[in-house]
Protein backbone atom coordinates (compact mmCIF):
# COMPACT_ATOMS: atom_id res chain seq x y z
CA UNK A 1 0.00 0.00 0.00
CA UNK A 2 1.22 3.26 -1.16
CA UNK A 3 1.59 6.53 1.36
CA UNK A 4 -1.55 8.66 1.85
CA UNK A 5 -2.35 11.19 4.13
CA UNK A 6 -5.81 12.34 6.10
CA UNK A 7 -8.09 14.82 4.15
CA UNK A 8 -7.55 17.42 7.41
CA UNK A 9 -3.89 17.60 6.75
CA UNK A 10 -4.72 18.75 2.94
CA UNK A 11 -4.95 22.10 4.68
CA UNK A 12 -1.53 21.85 6.54
CA UNK A 13 1.02 24.30 4.91
CA UNK A 14 3.57 22.51 3.48
CA UNK A 15 6.70 21.70 3.37
CA UNK A 16 6.17 19.53 6.73
CA UNK A 17 7.41 16.13 8.17
CA UNK A 18 4.66 13.79 8.62
CA UNK A 19 5.14 10.69 11.40
CA UNK A 20 3.33 7.91 11.25
CA UNK A 21 3.58 6.69 15.42
CA UNK A 22 1.87 3.93 14.59
CA UNK A 23 3.87 2.31 11.51
CA UNK A 24 6.95 3.26 14.17
CA UNK A 25 4.70 1.01 17.26
CA UNK A 26 5.14 -1.92 14.21
CA UNK A 27 8.90 -1.41 13.76
CA UNK A 28 9.85 -1.11 17.43
CA UNK A 29 7.68 -4.14 18.10
CA UNK A 30 9.52 -6.36 14.92
CA UNK A 31 12.90 -5.08 16.20
CA UNK A 32 12.12 -6.37 19.96
CA UNK A 33 10.79 -9.96 18.60
CA UNK A 34 14.20 -10.23 16.64
CA UNK A 35 16.02 -9.19 19.68
CA UNK A 36 14.75 -10.15 22.87
CA UNK A 37 14.63 -13.91 22.44
CA UNK A 38 18.99 -14.26 21.44
CA UNK A 39 19.17 -12.07 24.50
CA UNK A 40 20.08 -8.74 22.68
CA UNK A 41 19.80 -5.11 24.23
CA UNK A 42 18.74 -2.53 21.45
CA UNK A 43 19.21 1.30 22.11
CA UNK A 44 18.45 3.92 20.34
CA UNK A 45 20.81 6.50 18.20
CA UNK A 46 19.21 9.62 18.56
CA UNK A 47 21.22 11.01 16.33
CA UNK A 48 18.68 9.93 13.54
CA UNK A 49 15.47 11.74 15.22
CA UNK A 50 15.11 13.44 18.53
CA UNK A 51 11.20 14.45 18.39
CA UNK A 52 9.86 13.62 21.73
CA UNK A 53 6.61 11.84 20.51
CA UNK A 54 8.90 9.60 18.87
CA UNK A 55 11.41 9.29 21.83
CA UNK A 56 7.99 8.95 23.57
CA UNK A 57 7.32 5.75 21.72
CA UNK A 58 10.68 4.54 21.19
CA UNK A 59 11.40 4.59 25.35
CA UNK A 60 8.14 2.75 25.63
CA UNK A 61 9.07 -0.17 23.79
CA UNK A 62 11.85 -0.51 26.03
CA UNK A 63 14.82 0.65 24.27
CA UNK A 64 17.86 2.51 25.70
CA UNK A 65 19.41 5.63 24.37
CA UNK A 66 22.49 6.47 22.86
CA UNK A 67 23.74 9.65 22.46
CA UNK A 68 27.18 11.48 20.44
CA UNK A 69 26.41 15.26 22.69
CA UNK A 70 25.57 16.93 25.38
CA UNK A 71 22.34 17.98 23.78
CA UNK A 72 21.06 13.96 22.70
CA UNK A 73 22.05 13.47 26.67
CA UNK A 74 19.65 15.76 27.75
CA UNK A 75 16.97 15.34 25.25
CA UNK A 76 17.25 11.38 26.34
CA UNK A 77 16.91 12.64 29.83
CA UNK A 78 14.00 14.73 29.12
CA UNK A 79 12.31 11.58 27.61
CA UNK A 80 12.35 9.72 30.08
CA UNK A 81 14.87 7.85 29.36
CA UNK A 82 16.63 6.28 32.28
CA UNK A 83 20.27 7.08 32.89
CA UNK A 84 21.95 3.92 33.49
CA UNK A 85 20.09 3.27 29.80
CA UNK A 86 22.06 5.92 28.17
CA UNK A 87 25.65 5.90 26.55
CA UNK A 88 27.55 9.05 25.63
CA UNK A 89 29.41 8.30 22.45
CA UNK A 90 31.28 10.78 20.11
CA UNK A 91 34.87 11.56 18.50
CA UNK A 92 34.54 15.13 20.30
CA UNK A 93 33.39 14.99 23.84
CA UNK A 94 33.58 18.77 25.62
CA UNK A 95 34.35 18.44 29.00
CA UNK A 96 30.97 21.21 29.77
CA UNK A 97 29.42 17.55 28.13
CA UNK A 98 31.64 15.15 30.11
CA UNK A 99 30.40 16.49 33.56
CA UNK A 100 26.77 17.05 32.56
CA UNK A 101 27.00 13.11 31.74
CA UNK A 102 29.03 12.04 35.25
CA UNK A 103 26.43 14.28 36.87
CA UNK A 104 23.67 12.10 35.14
CA UNK A 105 25.36 9.16 36.15
CA UNK A 106 24.70 7.51 32.52
CA UNK A 107 25.44 4.02 32.19
CA UNK A 108 28.46 4.44 29.79
CA UNK A 109 30.88 6.52 27.88
CA UNK A 110 32.33 5.02 24.50
CA UNK A 111 35.70 6.56 24.61
CA UNK A 112 37.66 7.24 21.28
CA UNK A 113 40.95 7.77 22.44
CA UNK A 114 44.12 7.65 25.41
CA UNK A 115 43.75 11.18 25.60
CA UNK A 116 39.42 11.34 25.96
CA UNK A 117 40.23 8.38 28.90
CA UNK A 118 42.72 10.62 30.85
CA UNK A 119 39.95 14.08 30.50
CA UNK A 120 37.13 11.22 31.52
CA UNK A 121 39.50 9.98 34.39
CA UNK A 122 40.05 13.41 35.57
CA UNK A 123 36.73 14.66 35.57
CA UNK A 124 35.38 12.01 36.86
CA UNK A 125 37.91 12.36 39.95
CA UNK A 126 37.19 16.08 39.94
CA UNK A 127 33.37 14.66 40.85
CA UNK A 128 34.21 12.02 43.23
CA UNK A 129 32.88 9.50 40.65
CA UNK A 130 33.96 6.69 38.06
CA UNK A 131 33.29 7.02 34.87
CA UNK A 132 32.18 3.58 33.68
CA UNK A 133 33.91 3.57 30.05
CA UNK A 134 34.00 1.12 26.79
CA UNK A 135 36.83 1.25 24.36
CA UNK A 136 34.93 2.31 20.75
CA UNK A 137 37.54 0.64 18.69
CA UNK A 138 38.44 1.24 14.85
CA UNK A 139 38.07 -2.85 13.84
CA UNK A 140 39.19 -1.96 10.18
CA UNK A 141 35.90 -3.59 8.61
CA UNK A 142 34.67 -1.95 5.46
CA UNK A 143 30.76 -1.63 5.87
CA UNK A 144 30.16 -1.55 1.84
CA UNK A 145 28.20 1.21 2.26
CA UNK A 146 28.68 5.05 1.17
CA UNK A 147 32.42 6.64 2.04
CA UNK A 148 30.35 9.40 3.57
CA UNK A 149 28.99 6.85 5.98
CA UNK A 150 31.90 4.69 6.47
CA UNK A 151 33.41 4.59 9.93
CA UNK A 152 35.23 1.26 10.84
CA UNK A 153 38.29 2.07 8.61
CA UNK A 154 41.66 2.98 9.43
CA UNK A 155 41.04 5.76 7.48
CA UNK A 156 38.38 7.53 9.05
CA UNK A 157 38.17 9.54 12.63
CA UNK A 158 36.54 7.41 14.71
CA UNK A 159 37.67 5.12 17.44
CA UNK A 160 40.86 3.36 18.81
CA UNK A 161 43.11 1.80 16.33
CA UNK A 162 43.81 -2.24 17.07
CA UNK A 163 47.42 -0.79 16.69
CA UNK A 164 47.01 1.73 19.59
CA UNK A 165 45.02 -0.47 21.52
CA UNK A 166 47.77 -2.22 23.58
CA UNK A 167 48.88 1.44 24.65
CA UNK A 168 45.77 2.38 25.71
CA UNK A 169 44.72 -0.70 27.28
CA UNK A 170 48.05 -0.58 29.26
CA UNK A 171 47.04 2.60 30.99
CA UNK A 172 44.03 2.00 32.41
CA UNK A 173 45.81 0.50 35.44
CA UNK A 174 46.37 3.89 36.26
CA UNK A 175 43.26 6.05 35.74
CA UNK A 176 41.54 5.43 39.03
CA UNK A 177 38.25 7.27 38.36
CA UNK A 178 37.91 5.17 35.25
CA UNK A 179 36.14 1.46 34.90
CA UNK A 180 36.61 -0.87 31.97
CA UNK A 181 33.35 -2.04 31.07
CA UNK A 182 33.24 -2.79 27.60
CA UNK A 183 33.92 -2.71 24.01
CA UNK A 184 32.39 -0.27 21.41
CA UNK A 185 32.80 -0.91 17.44
CA UNK A 186 30.21 1.14 15.05
CA UNK A 187 31.52 0.14 11.36
CA UNK A 188 29.00 1.83 9.27
CA UNK A 189 25.10 3.04 8.54
CA UNK A 190 22.75 2.02 5.43
CA UNK A 191 24.48 -1.13 5.19
CA UNK A 192 22.27 -3.52 3.11
CA UNK A 193 25.43 -6.51 2.52
CA UNK A 194 24.57 -7.95 6.08
CA UNK A 195 27.86 -10.14 5.54
CA UNK A 196 30.18 -7.26 7.19
CA UNK A 197 28.47 -8.20 10.57
CA UNK A 198 30.03 -11.34 10.37
CA UNK A 199 33.56 -9.69 9.68
CA UNK A 200 32.58 -7.36 12.76
CA UNK A 201 31.87 -10.54 15.39
CA UNK A 202 34.68 -12.02 14.50
CA UNK A 203 37.27 -9.21 14.98
CA UNK A 204 35.32 -8.65 18.18
CA UNK A 205 35.59 -12.07 19.24
CA UNK A 206 39.17 -11.63 18.60
CA UNK A 207 39.62 -9.19 20.77
CA UNK A 208 37.86 -10.23 23.51
CA UNK A 209 39.95 -13.15 23.82
CA UNK A 210 43.49 -10.45 24.10
CA UNK A 211 41.67 -8.55 26.22
CA UNK A 212 40.61 -11.08 28.44
CA UNK A 213 44.53 -12.25 28.50
CA UNK A 214 45.30 -9.03 29.98
CA UNK A 215 43.17 -9.66 32.60
CA UNK A 216 40.01 -7.68 31.39
CA UNK A 217 36.56 -9.87 31.68
CA UNK A 218 33.54 -7.37 29.88
CA UNK A 219 30.28 -7.12 31.00
CA UNK A 220 29.11 -5.54 28.08
CA UNK A 221 29.29 -5.04 24.23
CA UNK A 222 28.04 -2.71 21.93
CA UNK A 223 28.39 -3.66 18.13
CA UNK A 224 26.99 -0.38 16.82
CA UNK A 225 23.78 -0.10 14.45
CA UNK A 226 24.29 0.65 10.85
CA UNK A 227 21.12 -1.81 9.78
CA UNK A 228 19.68 -0.32 6.05
CA UNK A 229 16.33 0.13 4.80
CA UNK A 230 15.23 -0.16 1.23
CA UNK A 231 14.98 3.51 0.14
CA UNK A 232 13.53 2.52 -3.20
CA UNK A 233 10.80 -0.04 -2.27
CA UNK A 234 9.77 1.53 0.87
CA UNK A 235 6.07 0.41 0.52
CA UNK A 236 7.56 -3.44 0.25
CA UNK A 237 9.96 -3.44 3.08
CA UNK A 238 8.62 -1.08 5.50
CA UNK A 239 10.08 -2.78 8.26
CA UNK A 240 14.01 -3.54 7.71
CA UNK A 241 15.19 -6.92 7.95
CA UNK A 242 15.78 -6.92 11.78
CA UNK A 243 16.25 -10.90 12.06
CA UNK A 244 18.84 -10.95 9.68
CA UNK A 245 20.90 -8.88 11.08
CA UNK A 246 19.99 -10.10 15.03
CA UNK A 247 20.45 -13.10 13.77
CA UNK A 248 24.13 -12.16 12.13
CA UNK A 249 25.64 -11.51 15.33
CA UNK A 250 23.62 -14.44 17.33
CA UNK A 251 25.70 -16.76 15.02
CA UNK A 252 29.06 -15.17 14.65
CA UNK A 253 29.71 -13.28 18.12
CA UNK A 254 31.04 -15.10 20.86
CA UNK A 255 29.33 -13.84 23.99
CA UNK A 256 30.53 -14.36 27.38
CA UNK A 257 28.36 -15.94 30.26
CA UNK A 258 26.06 -13.21 31.57
CA UNK A 259 27.58 -10.64 29.15
CA UNK A 260 25.08 -7.80 27.83
CA UNK A 261 25.38 -6.87 24.52
CA UNK A 262 23.58 -3.33 23.07
CA UNK A 263 23.21 -2.71 18.92
CA UNK A 264 22.24 0.86 18.57
CA UNK A 265 20.26 1.54 15.48
CA UNK A 266 18.89 4.57 14.26
CA UNK A 267 17.74 4.77 10.97
CA UNK A 268 16.23 1.27 10.79
CA UNK A 269 13.60 2.51 14.16
CA UNK A 270 12.51 5.52 12.47
CA UNK A 271 13.22 6.14 8.75
CA UNK A 272 10.28 4.64 7.32
CA UNK A 273 7.61 6.17 9.92
CA UNK A 274 8.86 9.78 8.39
CA UNK A 275 7.77 11.69 4.95
CA UNK A 276 8.46 14.90 3.53
CA UNK A 277 5.49 16.57 2.11
CA UNK A 278 5.95 19.41 0.08
CA UNK A 279 3.99 21.14 -2.81
CA UNK A 280 5.23 21.90 -6.57
CA UNK A 281 5.89 25.38 -6.77
CA UNK A 282 6.39 26.04 -10.29
CA UNK A 283 7.03 23.62 -13.65
CA UNK A 284 10.10 24.99 -15.52
CA UNK A 285 11.06 23.82 -18.65
CA UNK A 286 15.02 24.43 -19.57
CA UNK A 287 16.32 23.78 -23.20
CA UNK A 288 16.84 20.17 -21.64
CA UNK A 289 15.15 19.57 -18.64
CA UNK A 290 11.95 19.59 -17.35
CA UNK A 291 12.00 20.58 -14.01
CA UNK A 292 9.58 20.20 -10.80
CA UNK A 293 10.18 22.81 -8.18
CA UNK A 294 9.18 22.16 -4.76
CA UNK A 295 8.77 24.42 -1.87
CA UNK A 296 10.81 21.67 0.31
CA UNK A 297 14.38 21.69 -0.63
CA UNK A 298 18.17 20.80 0.92
CA UNK A 299 16.90 23.17 3.82
CA UNK A 300 14.64 20.29 5.20
CA UNK A 301 16.07 17.30 3.81
CA UNK A 302 19.80 17.40 2.72
CA UNK A 303 20.79 13.88 2.28
CA UNK A 304 20.03 13.97 -1.43
CA UNK A 305 22.92 17.19 -1.58
CA UNK A 306 25.18 15.78 0.90
CA UNK A 307 25.43 11.90 -0.47
CA UNK A 308 23.61 11.95 -3.52
CA UNK A 309 21.20 9.71 -1.43
CA UNK A 310 17.38 8.30 -3.55
CA UNK A 311 14.09 8.99 -1.80
CA UNK A 312 11.55 8.00 -3.41
CA UNK A 313 9.53 10.44 -4.38
CA UNK A 314 5.21 10.02 -5.27
CA UNK A 315 2.82 12.45 -6.92
CA UNK A 316 0.06 12.01 -4.22
CA UNK A 317 -2.26 14.36 -6.42
CA UNK A 318 -1.89 12.75 -9.87
CA UNK A 319 -0.82 9.28 -8.37
CA UNK A 320 -1.50 7.22 -11.86
CA UNK A 321 -1.36 9.21 -14.15
CA UNK A 322 1.23 8.89 -17.50
CA UNK A 323 4.65 8.96 -16.46
CA UNK A 324 7.23 11.83 -17.60
CA UNK A 325 10.98 12.73 -16.88
CA UNK A 326 11.33 15.38 -14.48
CA UNK A 327 14.49 16.48 -12.35
CA UNK A 328 12.69 17.42 -9.00
CA UNK A 329 14.07 20.24 -7.44
CA UNK A 330 14.08 22.41 -4.48
CA UNK A 331 14.02 26.51 -3.89
CA UNK A 332 17.48 26.55 -2.53
CA UNK A 333 20.33 29.02 -4.38
CA UNK A 334 22.48 26.09 -4.65
CA UNK A 335 22.55 23.49 -7.71
CA UNK A 336 22.99 20.61 -5.21
CA UNK A 337 19.71 21.20 -3.69
CA UNK A 338 17.78 18.20 -5.93
CA UNK A 339 15.93 15.59 -4.84
CA UNK A 340 16.79 13.51 -8.17
CA UNK A 341 17.37 13.96 -11.79
CA UNK A 342 15.29 12.18 -14.56
CA UNK A 343 12.57 10.51 -12.35
CA UNK A 344 9.76 9.09 -13.70
CA UNK A 345 7.05 10.74 -12.37
CA UNK A 346 3.46 11.02 -12.99
CA UNK A 347 2.33 14.31 -14.94
CA UNK A 348 3.13 17.02 -12.28
CA UNK A 349 1.72 20.98 -11.83
CA UNK A 350 1.99 23.49 -10.11
CA UNK A 351 0.05 22.75 -6.73
CA UNK A 352 0.30 19.32 -6.52
CA UNK A 353 1.39 17.61 -3.15
CA UNK A 354 4.25 15.16 -3.35
CA UNK A 355 5.36 12.78 -0.58
CA UNK A 356 9.36 12.15 0.07
CA UNK A 357 9.21 8.99 1.52
CA UNK A 358 11.78 7.20 3.96
CA UNK A 359 12.83 10.56 5.44
CA UNK A 360 11.91 10.03 8.95
CA UNK A 361 15.77 9.08 9.49
CA UNK A 362 18.63 11.83 9.30
CA UNK A 363 15.99 14.08 7.69
CA UNK A 364 14.33 16.86 9.72
CA UNK A 365 17.60 16.66 12.31
CA UNK A 366 19.68 17.05 9.79
CA UNK A 367 17.56 20.52 8.60
CA UNK A 368 18.97 23.98 8.88
CA UNK A 369 17.95 27.44 8.11
CA UNK A 370 20.18 28.65 5.45
CA UNK A 371 18.67 31.36 3.07
CA UNK A 372 16.83 32.03 6.27
CA UNK A 373 14.23 29.34 5.69
CA UNK A 374 11.79 28.44 8.46
CA UNK A 375 11.57 25.29 10.15
CA UNK A 376 8.78 22.86 8.75
CA UNK A 377 6.55 21.74 10.85
CA UNK A 378 6.01 17.88 12.52
CA UNK A 379 2.77 16.45 12.61
CA UNK A 380 2.11 13.32 13.88
CA UNK A 381 -0.54 10.27 13.14
CA UNK A 382 -1.57 7.14 14.95
N1 LIG B 1 26.32 4.42 16.59
C1 LIG B 1 27.27 5.27 16.17
C2 LIG B 1 28.52 5.38 16.91
C3 LIG B 1 27.06 6.03 15.01
O1 LIG B 1 28.00 6.86 14.59
C4 LIG B 1 25.83 5.90 14.30
C5 LIG B 1 25.57 6.69 13.10
C6 LIG B 1 24.86 5.01 14.81
C7 LIG B 1 25.15 4.28 15.94
C8 LIG B 1 23.53 4.82 14.15
O2 LIG B 1 23.69 4.31 12.88
P1 LIG B 1 22.40 3.82 12.03
O3 LIG B 1 21.78 2.64 12.74
O4 LIG B 1 21.47 4.96 11.94
O5 LIG B 1 22.98 3.46 10.71
N2 LIG B 1 23.58 11.29 8.15
C9 LIG B 1 23.87 10.01 7.52
C10 LIG B 1 24.07 8.91 8.52
C11 LIG B 1 25.16 9.20 9.52
C12 LIG B 1 25.30 8.11 10.54
C13 LIG B 1 26.22 8.51 11.62
N3 LIG B 1 26.39 7.55 12.65
C14 LIG B 1 22.76 9.69 6.54
O6 LIG B 1 21.85 10.49 6.38
O7 LIG B 1 22.81 8.66 5.88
Amino acid sequence: MSFSISPELLAQSTPFYHYDLALLDRTLAALQQAAKPRGFQAHYALKANVNLPVLARIKAAGLGADCVSGGEVQRALDAGFAPDHIVFAGVGKSDAEINRALAADIWCFNAESGEELQVLNALAGAQGRTARVALRVNPNVDAHTHPHITTGLEANKFGISLADLPAVVAQLSSLPSVELVGLHAHIGSQITDLTVFADLSHKLNELQTWLADQGYTLPHLNVGGGLGIDYHHPDENLIPDFEGYFSMFEKHLVRRPGQQVHVELGRAVVAQCGTLLSRVLYMKQSQQTQFAILDAGMTELMRPALYGSYHHIQNLSNPDGDRYIYDVVGPICESSDSFGKELALPRTQRGDLVAIRSAGAYGEVMSSGYNLREKAAAVYVG
